[in-house]
């Protein structure tokens, strides 16, 4: 180190005396505060890497990309579901539906949760079966047999240009 006392502030105690170990005690004390800054200044720059990683780390999220896109873009598109048949989706929520196209052009949505214990029920054909107790719903949603007692719910959906969009027109 370089520095010289005369930078110290003054200490009229220790300069009024001769002892040599009391200067060093205070260059003692200059290089422990240098060293505490410089520990500091690390922690800072430690702390700012740290922030540079996260934003990386949120990006390489795959489901953070795919609520965004579903919040603001289709469900799928009309021709992706078959007449009088039906294909399952998710909503913006992550939450299963099916969209079921009735008839050429129009498009209804549904909730795929079985109203008798939330198991997510699968598309089967011309049928909406649940895997866990055999619960069955036609493409209206309403129960055909199985222990589920009330239909699947509605899930607003409307048509665009094409493409299937959640909420009503
Ligand atoms: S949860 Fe679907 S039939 Fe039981």
């Amino acid at each position: 180190m370089s520095r010289s006392t005369k930078e110290l502030p003054a200490a009229a105690p220790l300069d009024s005396h001769t002892c040599d170990g009391c200067l060093e005690r205070r260059e003692v004390l200059v290089r422990a505060g240098l060293v505490t800054m410089g520990v500091a200044a690390a922690g800072v720059l430690a702390a700012c890497g740290g922030g540079t990683d996260t934003p990386s780390e949120g990006s390489s999220d795959g489901s953070a990309g795919e609520s965004s896109a579903a919040a603001g873009g289709a469900l799928a598109q009309v021709s992706d579901i078959p007449v009088g048949g039906a294909i399952s989706a998710t909503d913006a929520d992550g939450k299963p539906i099916f969209l079921v196209q009735p008839e050429a052009g129009t498009v209804v949505g549904l909730s795929a949760v079985c109203t008798h214990q939330g198991c997510t029920v699968a598309v089967d054909g011309e049928e909406l079966a649940c895997p866990c107790h055999g619960s069955v719903f036609d493409l209206t949603g309403a129960n055909v047999s199985g222990p589920a007692d009330k239909p699947l719910p509605a899930f607003d959906v409307h048509v665009s240009d094409g493409a299937v969009l959640a909420g009503k027109a």
